[in-house]
């Protein structure tokens, strides 16, 4: 090959890009991958994008570490692969990091890279999408990598509420690997093959003495089941990132942009789905019902996204949409500890709530509460401090908020579950609503505690109390009465008058008061 030639140097320039596409895809770690049902990173690239669409940037680029050996070791890319494409014609960042390079360990050069890409994806207002898989800080780099960690995550705040940021864990992330994705709007985690821990088995063996293993500590079952900081389980790779397309089609490409619309118009009759709603609601306050049928009957297509499905079940939240337009759903679920709101609870949906109003999308509240859970666990480990997060939230927010008390809001949760005191636009009442302090069985026992005691025949005029309580109180038309609720309405009712009031917000104007930044109790 002459180098001095045009041809020459075309060739070189084919070489060196063959050189580069070729690394993570052969040799003894790629095979072993391979083995374990894993993609290459540039596999996972090509899945999650429109056909064709990738454009790579930085291919070439190499470390510069001379430390332990690492100036023998330099492939094109420094293991990580950035770039920009499409998914579904809408523009995209993304980077994907290759554990067959170091271990996917992160780098001054892999850092830069991932850096640039973060910048172009604010610059240009595309959601970025990083597929992770790494061991943390690459440690014959030293400090080095741990500043360009903290440059990613600098760009990971600075980002947050103006570009949809998303997080596929896709094999081990450790140690600074694992924070990044937290800092992101959503982390999807595959089941069995992907892994996050800040200290690993080992260590946590040395430090503490406890015996755990990668898949109970760090697995994807644990993070969206105990830890909450999932937010999706994926059945395998593939899964994963049809998972990351859905998310993608109900987010706007960034906080100034509007979202993916389909024109549709909603016809207002109401149909079998509509009146089902009318006999779902049991006559004992104390039988459950599944309020996902709720959603589905109100969501366009009954097409219903959700989110951390595994995490706090006590609460349902996800994404639908209303006449093709995105709406999110936050939902108590009675089939869940009577839909009781506890700290995770509190916390899962206060977050979505935020990340709707960051990204312009309306909430629909959907409302069955008895209140917070009661306990030790709960008050030492700060319900009030992370109960309160929820307030906040709705508090905070300025997009269409719409409420529907379907069956019980009592006491404090009545409050924080969208209320109108907190802000909510357009707040609604089936005439099954029972929204009070409390229960009638619990408000009787406090009120009537000495008469109760004293009675011949206590059961009876407990029975008798509890039918005037709920008679006078526990019924939705105090609050109709104050405007607390906007309109008392049939079940069947409830989806045409969601329609119509998405109609009107589509319209609202709402600012809070000028501020550096609120302070959210965390
Ligand atoms: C450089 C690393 C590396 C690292 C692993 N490798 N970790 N190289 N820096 N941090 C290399 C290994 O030497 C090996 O090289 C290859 O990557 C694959 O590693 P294995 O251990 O063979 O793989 P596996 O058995 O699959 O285990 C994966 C793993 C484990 C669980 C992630 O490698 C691991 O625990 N690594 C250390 C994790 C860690 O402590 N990182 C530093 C965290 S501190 P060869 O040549 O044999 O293929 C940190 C601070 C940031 O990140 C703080 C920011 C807030």
């Amino acid at each position: 090959m002459d180098l001095h030639s045009t041809a020459g140097k075309l060739a070189h320039l084919e070489d060196r890009r063959d050189e580069a596409v070729q690394v993570g895809s052969t040799g003894r770690a790629a095979e072993k991958r391979r083995a374990e049902g894993k993609l290459s990173a540039r596999e996972r690239i090509e899945r999650l994008l429109d056909e064709g669409s990738f454009v790579e940037l930085d291919a070439l680029a190499k470390h510069r570490s001379t430390a332990f050996g690492l100036e023998r070791n330099r492939v094109p890319g420094d293991g990580v692969i950035t770039g920009y494409g499409t998914i579904d014609g809408r523009n995209v960042c993304v980077f994907a990091q290759d554990f067959t390079f170091l271990g996917g360990s992160l780098g001054e050069v892999y850092g830069e890279k991932i850096c640039k890409v973060m910048d172009l994806a604010v610059k240009t207002g595309s959601p970025i999408i990083g597929i992770n898989e790494g061991a943390g800080a690459r440690i014959q780099e030293g400090v080095v990598s741990l500043g360009l960690y903290g440059e990613i995550f600098r760009r990971n705040v600075h980002a947050s509420g103006v570009i949809p940021q998303i997080s596929l864990i896709m094999g081990a992330c450790a140690g600074g690997h694992v924070y990044s994705p937290a800092l992101t709007d959503f982390t999807v985690m595959v089941d069995q093959t992907s892994h996050m821990f800040v200290t690993g088995p080992e260590v946590i063996k040395t430090v503490t003495g406890e015996d755990v293993t990668f898949e109970e500590l760090g697995g994807g079952l644990t993070h969206n089941t105990k830890s909450g900081n999932a937010h999706y389980l994926a059945h395998d790779e593939d899964d994963a990132l049809e998972y990351v397309k859905a998310l993608l089609s109900y987010l706007p490409q960034n906080n100034l942009d509007e979202p993916l619309v389909f024109d549709e118009e909603a016809d207002l009759e109401v149909n079998d789905v509509d009146l089902a709603l009318d006999t779902l609601v049991p006559d004992s306050a104390n039988q459950p019902y599944d309020m996902r049928n709720v959603i589905e009957s109100l969501l366009d297509d009954g097409d219903f996204l959700e989110v951390q499905a595994l995490f706090a079940p006590n609460i349902i939240i996800g994404f639908g949409r209303v006449e093709g337009r995105p709406v999110g759903v936050v939902a108590n679920q009675p089939m869940q500890f009577a839909g009781t709101l506890d700290i995770n609870a509190s916390e899962k949906a206060a977050r979505f709530v935020r990340t709707c109003d960051a990204f312009n999308i309306p909430v629909l509240t959907l409302v069955d509460v008895p209140g917070f859970l009661p306990g030790t666990d709960q008050e030492w480990n700060g319900i009030i401090r992370r109960g309160a997060k929820l307030l906040y939230a709705y508090a905070e927010a300025t997009v269409p908020l719409i409420t529907v008390i379907t069956r019980k809001a009592y006491g404090g949760a009545y409050d924080v579950m969208g209320s109108k005191h907190l802000g909510a636009d357009l707040n609604l009442a089936w005439p099954t609503a029972q929204i009070a302090v409390m229960g009638a069985q619990g408000a009787v026992n406090i009120l009537y505690r000495k008469e109760l005691a004293a009675a011949d025949d206590p059961d009876e005029l407990r029975a008798k109390l509890v039918t005037e309580y709920e008679d006078t109180l526990a019924n939705p038309y105090q609050a109709a009465e104050r405007g607390y609720v906007d309109a008392v309405i049939a079940p069947r009712e409830t989806r045409r008058e969601i329609v119509r009031s998405l109609r009107l917000l589509r319209g609202k104007r709402e600012g809070l008061p000028p501020k550096k930044h609120g302070n959210i109790p965390l």
